[in-house]
């Protein structure tokens, strides 16, 4: 089985700002540079060839390149653990192309999202309760923004599991026109 999903991965002066961004705390398992992205689409465990049929569908996508910025921190939080995100703007062209990575998805036989899009990069995950050290990081870094950066591509990328983590390995890039 390949555990997939398809993201944006954000340029290096990006990366670099959002570890900058990044403290020490010992609260968070921060994450490593190479795993900073932002998913247009978690796919889950598939066989290989509906993890080739998706190779496919997804080479099918038509898009005009656009830009995005960084703007603003938040948190998904849910009762035994959680995660410290980056947001980006404008919304609408990164919403659009993850509707035809949807779509694409759909096409190479998949069930459909039912949960809503919040584009974000993950910048932390922490386990159990972090409920005021997390309102103290935001209070910190709240309106964190960047420069727009230009997203020229989307990528396939396969996630390997193991005890030191999450590693994620590119399948496929798709340019964007
Ligand atoms: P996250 O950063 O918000 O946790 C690889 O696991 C990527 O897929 C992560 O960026 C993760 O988003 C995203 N993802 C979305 N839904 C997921 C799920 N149900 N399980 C694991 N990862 C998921």
């Amino acid at each position: 089985m390949h555990r997939l999903f398809v993201a944006i991965r954000p340029p290096e002066p990006i990366r670099d700002l959002l570890i900058d961004a990044m403290d020490d705390s010992p609260d968070f398992r921060w994450q490593e540079d190479e795993q900073l992205h932002l998913t247009l689409r978690f796919v889950g465990e598939v066989e290989r060839p509906v993890a080739n049929d998706l190779a496919g569908t997804l080479s099918r996508i038509r898009s005009d390149r656009f830009e995005l910025g960084i703007a603003d921190v938040g948190r998904f939080e849910q009762r035994n653990s959680g995660a410290l995100w980056v947001g980006v703007e404008p919304k609408e062209p990164v919403a659009a192309l993850a509707a035809k990575v949807e779509r694409a998805c759909q096409s190479a036989g998949l069930e459909p999202e039912r949960r809503a899009f919040h584009p974000h990069i993950t910048l932390a995950r922490w386990k159990g309760r972090r409920t005021r050290e997390v309102k103290d990081y935001l209070e910190r870094h709240g309106g964190l923004c960047s420069d727009r950066f230009a997203v020229d591509e989307f990528i396939l990328f396969e996630s390997r599991l193991s005890r030191h983590g999450a590693h994620y390995e590119e399948v496929a890039r798709y340019p964007l026109g």
